[in-house]
């Protein structure tokens, strides 16, 4: 039941990932998943319409018909894909949404950043919850994805990962990636990660970070290591913030800038 007492206002979300495309049905007043996750490997290579032949059959294993929220890990502007640091760079200058909506005629779907709908699903439901003022969520990962959220609205691409942090690239100095290939302590990253940090918290102040990404179920070894000012809180939506923030995106403009 929804918080009016009438049946939950749903949604759909699908989260590409380098290895997934993960899909599901989204109870939006709640931000909790109707049923289970559908997850089908990422098409390699993960050309465009590789990935939308991909989240077609996804959207078609639920039967799902209405408007569909979609995840890309880059920079999507005005629906134009910018960036593709870790995809298939044929993705560059696609109107992703095109692109996807050929592959399901007659479904609307908007498609936004990953970090950015991971950051409006925690802020609304997650670790961001009743927590007012700036939200800086970061995914540490293959790379590093950020969201910029202010009292419920996104400023969308915001790409801190690739900020320049002491003459190296953030993400290649702090991903989960890198502690992986370097095989460091949680205590040797986590001095890369508060640099980072640091230099996000010099720029524009947030209230609070919120640390997302494979690596944050293992927060309590490697939060109290950091030693930025902002308090840092560890993604409590877990792998399903980007399905729920992308069917977030699909229902309203999620954007600062609509506002
Ligand atoms: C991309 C971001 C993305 C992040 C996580 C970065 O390399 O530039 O857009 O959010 O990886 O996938």
């Amino acid at each position: 039941m929804g918080a009016t007492g009438s049946a939950p206002r749903r949604g759909f979300g699908i989260d590409v990932g380098g290895s997934g495309v993960k899909g599901g049905i989204v109870d939006l007043d709640t931000g909790s998943l109707i049923g289970d996750r559908y997850k089908l490997l990422t098409p390699q290579p993960a050309t465009p319409e590789a990935v939308a032949a991909t989240i077609a059959e996804v959207v078609e294993h639920f039967g799902w018909d209405g408007p569909l929220g979609v995840t890309y890990p880059g920079v999507v502007a005005d629906g134009i894909v910018r960036t593709a640091a870790n995809v298939d760079k044929a993705w560059i200058g696609c109107h992703a949404a095109q692109v996807i909506g050929d592959a399901l005629p007659g479904q609307r779907v908007t498609v936004l950043n990953d970090a950015d709908a991971a950051g409006l699903a925690e802020e609304r439901y997650g670790a961001g919850r009743g927590h007012t003022g700036v939200i800086v969520l970061l995914t540490f990962g293959t790379g590093i994805g950020s969201a910029v959220i202010h009292n419920g609205a996104l400023l969308p691409n915001t790409e801190f990962g690739h900020l320049e942090v002491g003459g190296k690239e953030a993400e290649h100095r702090a991903a989960s990636s890198v502690k992986e290939a370097q095989g460091w302590s949680y205590e040797r990253w986590t001095k890369e990660v508060t640099r980072v940090l640091v230099a996000i918290e010099n720029a524009i102040w947030p209230d609070l970070f919120i640390a997302g990404g494979g690596i944050s179920r293992k927060a309590d070894k490697w939060i109290p290591l950091l030693q930025n000012r902002t308090p840092v809180v560890a993604a409590a939506l877990r792998n399903s913030a980007g399905i729920v923030g992308a069917a977030m995106a699909a229902e309203a403009d999620v954007t600062a800038t609509a506002r």
